[in-house]
Parts: structure tokens; C-alpha cells; sequence
């Protein structure tokens, strides 16, 4: 059952009976790599959500980092001008996991077992946990004017984001659905082509409240600088094992300390 401090905050449709089955939505996540759900948050958790991310932005961090696609180390034996020696770069603001306040929505969401085990039927995994570390299961990311994401794969293969509050202009994702392999090998040629701007991808008008769902591992994405207003977006964060913890070179570089 939905913890009854939550079922206000959530969208209507969202109720027990939604939240007994994710594995129905298995199929579509499957075949185009991601899933939306609309107003997955009420109007009433979205006015919470947008307060204490705005009460909390003055302690974010502030990262610019610089990366490869493929979140590698830059690599001396491909020409310069590959796909692996392109420099990628994101600038945001992040509040970690433990400047969250422990009643949070944010909080309750991620800890809720229904909705864990929604997430689970979905994803189709034998098990989901947080971060052993603080600072990494649930992050409130700013975007503001200039911020972006550059083109990249994520680490791991699913993410779990939910959009508070969305900018008036640009900080538009935009995606290629499946596209990092080809013949089990790298598709270099592919990728170089979407940083060429030779090819388009799939542009994700997404909305305040909505739950997104992506398979970020085999599908490149983008976020567009962000060109009027501020984009605040809350990243889920999940390990199929107990006590994984983020690596603390992506903890100094996105919360500027390790614990
Ligand atoms: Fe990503």
C-alpha cells in the first residue's frame, strides 16, 4: 500500500493498483528505450517539490566536468577526432542525498517498498538498493541558463529521473534510441555522426511532474543548454547490489566533497 503521506503527491492515476504491476510496461520501455509517465506527481507534490528545491538550491554545488561519451578515459590509440577523444562537457548545480531532508517526498518515494517494487517488475531486476555512500541515491540537479548535459551513455542501464520544474526555453533531452552497438562492436561511426550534428534524434518534450524512465546505457542523450529559466530535475538513484557505493572521483566532482 502507498504510505498515506503520499498518496496526495501523487497524479490520480497513480494508486495501489497502478503501482502492483510494473512488468506491463516492461515491453514498451524494452522497444524504445524509454518511458514517461505523465504527471506522475500531483499539483499538490509538485508546489512541495518545487519549494524545498528552491530552499535548498542555495547549498548546491556547482560542477563543470569534462568526459568522453562513453564516460572513459580519453584514449591515445583512436585519431583525435573519434568519438572517444571528443570532448563532451555538463555544467548544473546538485544537492546531494544527504542535504535532503529525511521527510521529504524525495525521500519517501525512494524509500517506499511499493514503489521499489514496481520499479523492480519493470527494470526486471532481482534487486534494487541505495547508495552505500550519502551522497549519491537521490540528487536534485539545477540547470540554469547555459547549464547543459553533453551527449554521453550512462553507466548504468536504467535512470530513474523525475522533472520538478522545467525551463521556458531550451534543456530540451534529446536521445538516439539503441544505437551504441553494432555487430556487438562500438558503433564509432554512428556517434560520430550525432556529434557532427549529421543526424537528429528523438526530442522528449517532457513536463513538470513527469517520471522518466531511460535506458541510458545503450542510448546516447543530450540535454540542450538551458536558454531562459531554470530546469531543477530529481535523479533516482539505484544499485542491483547492496553496498555499492559512487566512485569518489564523481563525488568530488558532483557534490565538490566525498562524504
Ligand atoms: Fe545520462
Amino acid at each position: 500500500m502507498i504510505h498515506s503521506d503520499l498518496k496526495s503527491i501523487f497524479g490520480t492515476k497513480y494508486n495501489d493498483e497502478f503501482f502492483k504491476n510494473g512488468s506491463r510496461h516492461k515491453e514498451l520501455l524494452d522497444k524504445n528505450g524509454i518511458l514517461i509517465f505523465n504527471s506522475f506527481i500531483s499539483d499538490v507534490g509538485l508546489k512541495i517539490l518545487k519549494k524545498e528545491a528552491g530552499e535548498l538550491k542555495k547549498d548546491s554545488y556547482k560542477s563543470s566536468s569534462e568526459y568522453n561519451v562513453y564516460i572513459s578515459e580519453f584514449d591515445d590509440n583512436f585519431p583525435k577526432n573519434s568519438s572517444r577523444n571528443r570532448i563532451m562537457s555538463t555544467t548544473k548545480k546538485c544537492i546531494p542525498n544527504d542535504l535532503i531532508p529525511k521527510n521529504s517526498i524525495l525521500q519517501k518515494i525512494y524509500d517506499s517498498p511499493i514503489i521499489r517494487s514496481f520499479f523492480l517488475d519493470l527494470l526486471n531486476k532481482e534487486e534494487l538498493h541505495p547508495y552505500e555512500d550519502s551522497l549519491s541515491s537521490i540528487n536534485i540537479n539545477y540547470y540554469d541558463k547555459g547549464d547543459a548535459l553533453g551527449w554521453h551513455f550512462d553507466n548504468s542501464d536504467f535512470t530513474i529521473t523525475l522533472l520538478v520544474k522545467n525551463c521556458s526555453k531550451g534543456g530540451v533531452y534529446e536521445f538516439f534510441n539503441n544505437i551504441r552497438y553494432k555487430d556487438n562492436k562500438e558503433n564509432y561511426d554512428f556517434v560520430e555522426k550525432i556529434l557532427d550534428k549529421k543526424v537528429k534524434g528523438t526530442k522528449v518534450n517532457s513536463l513538470e511532474g513527469d517520471l522518466m524512465i531511460f535506458k541510458g546505457n545503450t542510448s546516447i542523450h543530450q540535454v540542450t543548454a538551458v536558454e531562459e529559466g531554470e530546469r531543477v530535475l530529481v535523479t533516482f538513484n539505484y544499485n542491483e547490489t547492496k553496498g555499492v557505493s559512487l566512485s569518489e572521483q564523481s563525488r568530488k566532482t558532483f557534490f565538490g566533497r566525498i562524504k
